[in-house]
């Protein structure tokens, strides 16, 4: 606290990001980054861009990101004029929170999901109401049929892993023609379908996607939006009014090369999905009760061993995965899909402490 602190200031209250440990020899489980490292073509296409003596670098950007964009709308099947590109989802999210949730009305997000929400609620002032998931923490679309704001859900859901069909989104986007409904998808390619398919038929749908997870580009920071051109108009508006180059040279064109591999990008999902599937079997075998995942992550709960503690233990045996002290889900683990030896590594340190 300080007396040059503005009230909006003094009343926030900052998301926590997962632990970047600066310890080596560390299994790091705790924050859905990718245990393969990006596509070659990645540093190739970086490397060119900053050719011999770096020159380019004098340069802005380009504001647009056009080459970005006109790589997405090739992959995703749709216009240039239906993308926004930003300083990875997070930077996309919070524009869409201040362009196209900030009404009259609450918006709705599910009491268990990406606790940034919450967040850029505060920062924004947008005012929102949380509805409960089911009991085995699925999202029920007949739950999102209240007067409301907006509508914001990641799907697969996060910290749950759990996945909704698309007949439940189109559901739920049916229920809200006169609602903005974002669908979160920072992780549809380790087991979902993209709700961008259904974005020509409904005006009120905007797709969230990142190049953090699948792709392997949590540090480039790159992320966009698809959806009908009117609500990418109003993200522009407001990136235009904050700060017209979010994306640099270098995660320009290290995304495009990213989204152009098409070969690495199925090689090192599928490898994580094998992962995912393996790592759910020998928990369960340990007892663990997991929660079907279609994320690079698994929520994990032991029925007799608190969350805390053996998140601890793991601790101690440098292993760190995420553990949420929060109503109804404080005696689960979050745990991120890594290569084939952490993850046999955090099943037999389980296993030593589990006795
Ligand atoms: C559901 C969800 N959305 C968005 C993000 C943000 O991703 P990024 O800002 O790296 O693109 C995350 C990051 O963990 C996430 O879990």
């Amino acid at each position: 606290m300080s007396r040059f602190w503005s009230r909006v200031v003094s009343a926030l209250t900052p998301y926590v990001p997962g632990e970047q440990p600066k310890i080596a020899n560390l299994i790091k489980l705790n924050t859905n980054e990718n245990p393969y490292p990006p596509s070659p073509q990645v540093l190739t296409a970086i490397q060119a861009e900053l050719g011999v003596d770096a020159a380019r670098l004098r340069l802005y950007p380009d504001p647009n990101a056009d080459q970005l964009k006109a790589a997405v709308a090739k992959l995703h099947g749709v216009t240039a004029q239906q993308i926004f590109v930003g300083n990875g989802s997070d930077e996309v999210l919070a524009h869409i929170f201040m362009a196209l949730l900030k009404h009259e009305r609450p918006i709705l997000f599910p009491d268990i999901t990406y606790s940034f929400y919450p967040v850029y609620c505060g920062l924004y002032g947008v005012d929102y109401r949380t509805v409960p998931l089911a009991d085995d923490f699925s999202i029920d679309p007949a739950d999102y049929t209240q007067p409301n704001g907006g509508i914001i859900f990641p799907n697969p859901n996060a910290p749950t892993g759990r996945l909704l069909a698309l007949e439940a989104i189109e559901q739920i986007l049916a229920a809200n023609p006169n609602s903005v409904v974002v669908v979160d998808e920072a992780y549809v390619d380790f087991g979902g379908i993209s709700a961008i398919s259904l974005v020509d038929r409904h005006d009120n749908l905007l797709v969230v996607h990142t190049l953090s997870k699948s792709r392997s580009l949590a540090g480039l920071r790159v992320g966009f939006a698809v959806g009908h051109p009117a609500l990418i108009e109003a993200l522009e508006r407001v990136k235009n009014s904050f700060n017209s180059y979010p994306l640099d040279r270098l995660a320009i064109v290290g995304a495009v090369a990213a989204l152009e591999d098409a070969r690495h990008f199925e090689r090192t999902r599928q490898a994580v999905i094998a992962t995912r599937n393996t790592l759910t079997a020998e928990l369960q075998a340990l007892g663990f009760e997991v929660l079907p995942s279609a994320a690079n992550f698994i929520f994990a709960r032991h029925p007799q061993h608190d969350a805390a503690k053996l998140a601890q233990a793991l601790r101690d045996r440098s292993i760190i995965v995420r553990h949420f002290k929060l109503p109804r889900i404080d005696q689960f683990l979050r745990i991120t899909v890594g290569t084939d030896a952490e993850c046999k590594a955090l099943t037999q340190a389980l296993r030593d402490i589990l006795g």
